[in-house]
């Protein structure tokens, strides 16, 4: 059965306010919804808020964050002009994967905040992320640094930016399909930079 859709983003917030769908209601600080901006054409998902996030209440604020805003600031990118969430609002205890059920619960609002952004390119950033939007059957080792086109969206997974902090490697990946991101937008008159 299609869920309901919010159909402003004061009926979406005011749905997702004290959500206590799932098991990860129980240790949030604050729940995590976007960051950005409402109309960007391009979009990024990651997994789900850690300390920082949680105690923020904004996406991508913590080490990995800051990282991302690194790479960005290095390829020209203006974050303030892409909408950025995640596949859980709610922080998982120690960081874990969130589990299927956690984000089945939530899924329903990232859809909600996809219709009402309208993205044309959709940026997943991990496998959580990966898996969730386009299926279990996806690799992020595999699928990475290749467009995806679906229902008349452009998906780029790429690596997690938390991945980068492990694995130097990465890193020179991240910034190749950031590159591709960009050469994608300036074919289709995208204005994400600085
Ligand atoms: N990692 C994520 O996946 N999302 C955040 O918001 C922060 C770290
Ligand atoms: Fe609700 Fe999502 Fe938080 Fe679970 S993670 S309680 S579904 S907002």
């Amino acid at each position: 059965m299609e869920h309901y859709m919010c159909k402003t983003w004061d009926e979406l917030e005011a749905e997702i306010k004290g959500c206590k769908k799932c098991k990860l209601c129980q240790n949030r600080t604050n729940i995590v919804i976007e960051d950005g901006n409402r109309n960007a054409d391009v979009m990024l998902i990651g997994e789900g808020p850690g300390a920082d996030e949680d105690r923020q209440g904004v996406p991508f604020v913590g080490r990995a964050g800051q990282l991302m805003n690194k790479a960005f600031e290095g390829l020209g990118i203006d974050r303030s002009k892409l909408y950025i969430a995640n596949i859980v609002k709610c922080r998982p205890p120690n960081n874990r994967v969130p589990q299927e059920d956690e984000a089945q619960a939530c899924l329903d609002y990232l859809r909600n905040q996809v219709l009402l952004v309208s993205p044309k390119i959709i940026v997943l950033m991990g496998s959580t992320a990966l898996k969730n939007i386009l299926g279990a059957e996806h690799k992020i080792t595999t699928s990475r640094g290749s467009w995806i086109e679906k229902k008349g969206i452009l998906y780029m997974p790429t690596w997690h930016p938390a991945a980068l902090l492990r694995d130097d490697t990465k890193k020179i990946d991240f910034w190749h399909d950031f590159e591709k991101i960009i050469a994608k937008c300036d074919e289709l008159q995208i204005d994400i930079s600085k």
